[in-house]
Order: structure tokens, then C-alpha cells, then sequence
């Protein structure tokens, strides 16, 4: 077998293989191919396509590529939830105390925020002290204590994924959907987890640009989970104005935070909890209504609060900031409404105006500044007066790229119809979407 033979059948149209899928991967991994040949290789994907049982073929062949977390020793349900990547998405702070505070356990091995996406271990990071490298048998440990970690996963996980998203990124080639689907479903199926929800984002700050592109991967990925003997479920979600009302990590903590302690109710809130009822009636095999019920209530007492103070310091960090805000930088520049109109916010561009802040990365290494945030005063599609606060930047750095990137953010105009937040979701046989 050649791997020149295996782009050529790609090339032209052809369906692969198990066995030419597997040899193609295994050399991914071992630097048998070329990065010129993966880049061939992913361009004719994305040209012709994959069929959804090569994206299985791919996907299983990446997780042998490398090392699957061994499940712990004990009992329970393991629930994992995983977005496609998005702008003041917060969702997986309140979901994993909420699910862990329930009796479902969440080891989440979650990533950092690049371009214009935020990332869950930066906001981790957030926290003083915080680590989130942790060992495998920490991480179990952790995970057999208190029911929940947040983590990086390690590098010996999916390294042919790793090395084709690097190929992937410069060549053109992320934007294909099989390819998509075998890089994330790789990584949820090298570890544990008995149920996953994978949260696809469309809109103008996701990969997917329509709902119905969206759908497809998330039906696509719902069906590699099934093959690979996994409970998957996919909502497909709005991303076209960022999800919550601050951008950057410890603005977005901050967030999380008030909704965690019942202060705050917006789209992230009801999305994350949207999430959590799903797992919770999945993973407990209770009632959707009851799941509802039981997650409002966890949050009401405070016990999902104190789930997270928990895991803050078994990570190393202090469990009583949990209970206080942290801190912003100093500088801050207000954008005003220049007229009267409805409001159109572009997640896109306010994701890449706090990485130009310097709470972002532009390329993977960047160090965050996790003081740097956009503080929305307005919602998408909110009718604004002229002079109204639309947004307060805080910064350090020299700010005159982000602000004009974050003026950029915001339209005055016609009312238009709003995406739905929620637009379907896949249940685990792939068969009960629903659209909101
Ligand atoms: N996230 C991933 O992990 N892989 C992709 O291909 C795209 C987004």
C-alpha cells in the first residue's frame, strides 16, 4: 500500500477502504506521509467528500493513533458535553458543577482558546492557582473524589489529529465536515464518557455559516459516536452574536459565576442549562421535566456553586473565590450607539477584537492577558437609543486595533428576524430533531 495511491483514490471521488484509511492514519502518526501529502490528502476530503462510513473508518483510526484515557475503577455515569467553539461561550463552567453536583460524573478534558474562540482551560487559568496539566491518575483521582475535573488532554492523545489540524489550519482544509467530525469525535471517544453532547455552533462566528451545514455534522457525529457503541447527542445552536455578555476569560468567569450563584439569566444561562438537562436525563435516566427540575434546584441551593469551589481547589486554587468577582484591567474605552435602530452584533469580530486586546491568542504559544474583556451593553437585536452604551472595552495593552476591530462589531439598523438559539436537536438514535 502507498499513501500516493490513497490520495490518488480520493482524488478521484472514490469511497476509501478500512484498511487504506487506517494505513493513511498510521502514517499520519508516524511521519510516514509527508505534510505536503496530508495536504492533498484533506484537500480532495473537502472537495469530494467522505462517506459517513470512511468518517467512522478515520475516526477510529485516529484514536488508535495514540493513547485512550483509562476509565476509573468506579461506579456512575460519565457525561461529557463539547462545543464546536464559540465567543463568550461559557457553558462548560456551569454545566460540569451542575452535572457533578447532580451525581453525574464530567471528566472534561477541555482546550485553549484560539483566534476568536475562547477556551475553557484559559478561563480555568483564570483562577489563581489553578492547574489544569493534570496526570492521568490525578485527574482520576480527582474525578473518583468529587465527581468532576477539567483538564488538557495529553499529547499522547490523537496525535494523528494533531498533526493533520496543523496541516489542516495553514492549507484551507479545516472547513470540511467529515473532517471535522473525525478530529472532534476522536477526542470524545479517547476518553470515557457514557453520554456526550456535542453543542454545533452555526452562524458568523462558527465554522458552520448555516444551520443546515451544522445540522449535517451534527448528524454525521451523532452517527460515528452510535457506531462506536457511544450515547451521542447533538444540539445545533446560534452563534452569530457572542452567546453571553462578556468576552474574555475573566469577564467570562465572572459570568459563569453570577449564573452559578442564580444572579443572572440570558442566553448562556438558559443554553447551559438547556445542556444540562439533556445529560441529566440521559445520564440518570429520569424524566426530561424532572432533569429541569433537579438542575434549577442544584443551582437555587448553591450546591452547584459549591461543586465548583470544590474543584477550583482540588486543582490547586482557593475554593472561596468562587464567591467573589476577578478582577478587569484598569484602561476601558466605551462604544456608544452613533443613531437609533436595532442592533446586529458579529460574534466573529468581537471574538478577534479581545484577541487584538490581547485576551486572545492570534496563533497557538500567545500568552493571554485574562484581565482584557468586552463588556456587552446590549443584545443582539435590542432596539438602542443614540449614545446608548453598546460595549466597554477593558485593556492594557495599546488598544487602537481592537477597538477599531470592536467598532466594527456592531450595526445599526432594520429590525430582522433572530436565529433561533436553539435551532434542533439530535437525539441519540439520530431520529428526534426538533426544531425550536
Ligand atoms: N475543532 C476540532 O477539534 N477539530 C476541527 O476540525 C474543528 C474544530
Amino acid at each position: 500500500m502507498r499513501v500516493y495511491d490513497i490520495i490518488d483514490k480520493k482524488k478521484k471521488g472514490e469511497a476509501l477502504g478500512e484498511d487504506e484509511i487506517a494505513y493513511f492514519i498510521a502514517r499520519v502518526a508516524d511521519g510516514g506521509a509527508t505534510d505536503s501529502q496530508i495536504a492533498a490528502f484533506c484537500m480532495a476530503a473537502l472537495l469530494n467528500g467522505m462517506t459517513d462510513e470512511e468518517c467512522f473508518f478515520m475516526t477510529d483510526a485516529m484514536v488508535r493513533s495514540g493513547e485512550c484515557a483509562p476509565r476509573p475503577a468506579g461506579a456512575g455515569v460519565y457525561a461529557d458535553k463539547h462545543s464546536t467553539g464559540g465567543v463568550s461561550d461559557s457553558t462548560t463552567l456551569i454545566l460540569v458543577p451542575v452535572l457533578a453536583a447532580l451525581g453525574v460524573k464530567c471528566a472534561k478534558y477541555s482546550g485553549r482558546g484560539l483566534a476568536h474562540t475562547g477556551g475553557t482551560l484559559d478561563k480555568m487559568e483564570s483562577f489563581a492557582g489553578v492547574r489544569v496539566d493534570l496526570t492521568p491518575e490525578e485527574f482520576e483521582a480527582q474525578v473518583e473524589k468529587i465527581g468532576a475535573a477539567i483538564s488538557g488532554q495529553t499529547a499522547s492523545v490523537v496525535p494523528a489529529d494533531k498533526r493533520m489540524y496543523a496541516v489542516r489550519d495553514v492549507t484551507a482544509t479545516v472547513d470540511s465536515i467529515p473532517l471535522i467530525a473525525s478530529s472532534v469525535m476522536s477526542k470524545k471517544l479517547a476518553s470515557f464518557a457514557d453520554v456526550i453532547l456535542l453543542d454545533v455552533k452555526y452562524g458568523d462566528g462558527a465554522f458552520m455559516k448555516t444551520p443546515e451545514d451544522a445540522e449535517k455534522l451534527a448528524r454525521l457525529m451523532v452517527s460515528v459516536g452510535r457506531r462506536a457503541g457511544r450515547r451521542t447527542l447533538a444540539a445545533i445552536t446560534c452563534m452569530d452574536a457572542p452567546l453571553g455578555d462578556n468576552i474574555g476569560c475573566n469577564a467570562e468567569v465572572n459570568e459563569a459565576l453570577a449564573i452559578l450563584r442564580g444572579e443572572k439569566r440570558n442566553d448562556l444561562a438558559d443554553l447551559s442549562f438547556f445542556h444540562c438537562t439533556k445529560l441529566a436525563c440521559a445520564a440518570l435516566g429520569i424524566a426530561e421535566e424532572e432533569a429541569r427540575r433537579r438542575v434549577e434546584a442544584c443551582v437555587r441551593s448553591g450546591a452547584a456553586l459549591e461543586k465548583f469551589g470544590q474543584i477550583i481547589a482540588a486543582q490547586g486554587g482557593n475554593a472561596e473565590d468562587v464567591y467573589k468577582s476577578l478582577p478587569l484591567a484598569k484602561n476601558s474605552f466605551v462604544i456608544k450607539a452613533a443613531s437609533d435602530g436595532y442592533l446586529h452584533l458579529s460574534a466573529l469580530a468581537l471574538g478577534k477584537a479581545c484577541a487584538a486586546l490581547g485576551g486572545g491568542r492570534t496563533k497557538e504559544g500567545d500568552s493571554v492577558d485574562h484581565t482584557v474583556g468586552i463588556l456587552l451593553g446590549k443584545r443582539e437585536g435590542a432596539y438602542v437609543k443614540k449614545g446608548d452604551v453598546l460595549a466597554e472595552l477593558r485593556y492594557a495593552r495599546a488598544p487602537e486595533e481592537g477597538i477599531a476591530l470592536a467598532q466594527n462589531a456592531f450595526r445599526i439598523g432594520d429590525k430582522i428576524e433572530k436565529h433561533p438559539l436553539i435551532y434542533a436537536f439530535v437525539g441519540e438514535k439520530g431520529d428526534n430533531v426538533c426544531s425550536d
